[in-house]
């Protein structure tokens, strides 16, 4: 996939891989990976509802296609699926442009994930109520 070929995104969250996200061999951890998806999804959901507080209930199957390396700029593109009572489902892609590489990106992964608002007790509450 060529950069010319994308048309412009808004990610929701787009930072570059640190030694300190790596295993051992190099790769980013797939859990780093999974912690951002989680807070593009969040991110997501707030701006998408205005409302402030959710917690995640649920992140569907995730797959890694591709790895992610050091010093790889990876954006996390987030659009809601549904708004349900109390719950969005957020639909999370996950790209890595590859560093020195003529900006070559390719696909990581995607999740679908569920968050559920809630209040300042912690208490599921309607979404817009
Ligand atoms: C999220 C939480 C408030 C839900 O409470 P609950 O009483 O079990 O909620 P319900 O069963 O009524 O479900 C609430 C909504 O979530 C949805 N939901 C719940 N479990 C789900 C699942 N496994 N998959 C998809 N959606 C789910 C329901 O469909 C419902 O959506 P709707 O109101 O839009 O119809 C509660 O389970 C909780 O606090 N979980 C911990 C969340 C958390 O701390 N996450 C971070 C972990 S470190």
């Amino acid at each position: 996939m060529s950069n010319e070929q994308q048309p412009i995104r808004d990610a929701a969250i787009r930072l570059t891989m640190m030694p300190r996200d790596t295993n051992a061999h190099g790769t980013v951890f797939g859990g780093v990976i999974l912690s951002y998806i989680d807070v593009a999804g969040g991110v997501e959901a707030v701006r998408h509802t205005k409302h402030e507080r959710f917690v995640t209930v649920a992140m569907k199957e995730v797959i890694f296609h591709e790895p992610v390396f050091i010093g790889d700029l990876v954006s996390f593109y987030a659009t809601t699926l549904k708004v349900g009572n109390t719950s969005i489902t957020v639909h999370v892609e996950v790209e890595a442009e590859r560093f020195g590489n003529k900006g070559e990106v390719v696909r990581v992964t995607s999740a679908d994930l569920i968050f559920v608002a809630i209040n300042e007790n912690r208490e599921k509450v309607a979404i817009g109520k």
